[in-house]
Formats: structure tokens, C-alpha cells, sequence
């Protein structure tokens, strides 16, 4: 399975921060809020790794993770022009990925505690379809909200007004390669972007949308007080029961 962190768009809600620097560089913890999403992935046994990132940052990004060898995964970059959306920036991964392979793909600013390794052993051997994660959470309204049907996703719906659940969509979803034909047939949302929720819907209509809840924390670290919660969280990141490998160590 490949994996793919998106870290484009603007961080509009982190201003004047993100006017500096890229919001998935702001420190969280001892680590750029990046590190968490290839930690997670490599963590999961994901190391063949995309980084989708736009111009501003840029070279940071590369002379902090390089080729990802010091961080135990092997890394690629690309970079989104403009803010398009977020299946836009996912639409530049089709050439990383062969097709019959799957990827799971995380947005660079959702930190999370549950591990994802089993769910990609899991996924490897459907023959076909999507998985999104899903988190019960206080404000559904911010999030893509999901109206579930027993075992599958019956239809997400994004920002909505009148939430249906409690439940939100995270960032974090597992894809067939027939998700870059779904993107290129989605069209602009009202405000102007590709939206993943959009693409995720195509699955659902053909009943190949499934979904897991999440049982640890999950933090979309996209505002203010969110990220002060997630660097709260990962303070102490690693902790000693956690044998994820220090930069340097030659691992
Ligand atoms: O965090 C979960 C939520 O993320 C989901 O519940 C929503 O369904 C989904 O649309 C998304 O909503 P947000 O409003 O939080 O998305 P945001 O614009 O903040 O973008 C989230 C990440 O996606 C961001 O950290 C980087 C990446 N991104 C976003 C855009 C708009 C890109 O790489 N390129 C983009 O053009």
C-alpha cells in the first residue's frame, strides 16, 4: 500500500502563523505537525510515502525529512498549485500510484492515537472499494458527516447545518486506484475546491463506502484551540513506552 499525506491549502484559521510558515510545520510536541501523519504511516507499515504540499515551506519540508531515510520511510514530493481542494491534491498522487494498488491517504493536520496497521492489512485484501474513519465529536457542523447504513456509508454530507450523527469523517481514508477516475469526475463544490467528500460519495453510491470508528483521541489541529490540544497530547511524544525511532539513530 503507498501512502499519501496532504499538506496543502492555506491555513486560514492558523493566520497570522501560516502567513510565516506553513501550518503542517508548526511545531507540535518536539516534532512539525507533518512528522505525526509519516510516523503514523510508517508505524502502520507504509513507507513508500507521497508528501503533497504547496510553495510556500516548500524547501523545509525537504531539508527536514529529506529523502525520508533518517525517518525510516522513503519520501516523495509534490506540489499543489493554488488551494483547489483536497481531492485536487490528491489527484497529483495518480502517477505514485500503480494501478490494482491502494493508498491510504492522511490530511497532514489530523493527529490521532489509534493505529491503523491493522486496518491496512485489512484493506490490502478487499478487491475493491473505499474506508474512511470516522470519530464521534462535540461540533459535528465543522466536519464531513457521515449517515451510516449498518456496515456501509450510505452518504456524507459536508459542513452540514443539521448534522445527522455525531460522528465526523477524519482525515484519514484508505482508496482503491479508481479513485483518481472518481476525482476527475467530480466538479468544483460552491466554494470552489474538489472535495474529497464528493469522491467519497461516489463510493458510497455504488455501495463500496465502509468505515471504522476510531477509539483514541483524534484532533483536526487545523484552529487555535485545537492545535494547543494537540500539542498538549503530544508533549511527551515519544513516551517511553513508544519505540518509535529518534532521527539520528540510524535506524
Ligand atoms: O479534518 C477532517 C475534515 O477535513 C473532514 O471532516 C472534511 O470532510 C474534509 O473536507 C476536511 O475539512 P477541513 O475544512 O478541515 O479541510 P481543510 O480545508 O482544513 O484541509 C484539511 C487538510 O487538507 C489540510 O491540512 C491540507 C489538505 N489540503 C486542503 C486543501 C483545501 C490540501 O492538501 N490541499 C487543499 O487544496
Amino acid at each position: 500500500m503507498k501512502g499519501v499525506i496532504l499538506a496543502g491549502g492555506t491555513g486560514t484559521r492558523l493566520r497570522p502563523l501560516t502567513k510565516m510558515i506553513n501550518k503542517h510545520l508548526l511545531p507540535v510536541g518536539k516534532y512539525p505537525m507533518i512528522y505525526y501523519a509519516i510516523e503514523k504511516l510508517r508505524v502502520a507499515g507504509v513507507t513508500d510515502i507521497l508528501l503533497v504540499m504547496n510553495n510556500h515551506s516548500a524547501s523545509l519540508y525537504t531539508n527536514f525529512f529529506g529523502s525520508g531515510k533518517d525517518w525510516g520511510v522513503k519520501l516523495a514530493y509534490k506540489i499543489q498549485e493554488g488551494a483547489g481542494g483536497i481531492a485536487e491534491a490528491l489527484e497529483l498522487a495518480e502517477s505514485f500510484v500503480h494501478p490494482g494498488e491502494k493508498l491510504l491517504v492522511l490530511l497532514g493536520d489530523n493527529l490521532f492515537e489509534d493505529s491503523l496497521a491493522n486496518y491496512v492489512k485489512e484493506f490490502e485484501l478487499l478487491p475493491e472499494g473505499a474506508k474512511v474513519f470516522l470519530k464521534q465529536v462535540d461540533d459535528p457542523r465543522r466536519y464531513g458527516v457521515p449517515v451510516m447504513d449498518g456496515a456501509l456509508i450510505k452518504r456524507i454530507e459536508e459542513k452540514p447545518e443539521h448534522p445527522s450523527s455525531s460522528y465526523c469523517v477524519t482525515g484519514i481514508y484508505m482508496y482503491d486506484s479508481s479513485v483518481f477516475s472518481m476525482i476527475k469526475a467530480i466538479e468544483p463544490s460552491a466554494r470552489g475546491e474538489l472535495e474529497i467528500t464528493d469522491v467519497n460519495n461516489l463510493y458510497a453510491d455504488k455501495g463500496l463506502l465502509t468505515y471504522h470508528i476510531l477509539t483514541g483521541w483524534w484532533i483536526d489541529a487545523g484552529t487555535f484551540p485545537s492545535w494547543y490540544e494537540a500539542t498538549d497530547k503530544l508533549r511527551e511524544y515519544p513516551d517511553p513506552g513508544n519505540h518509535a525511532p529518534t532521527p539520528g539513530d540510524g535506524f
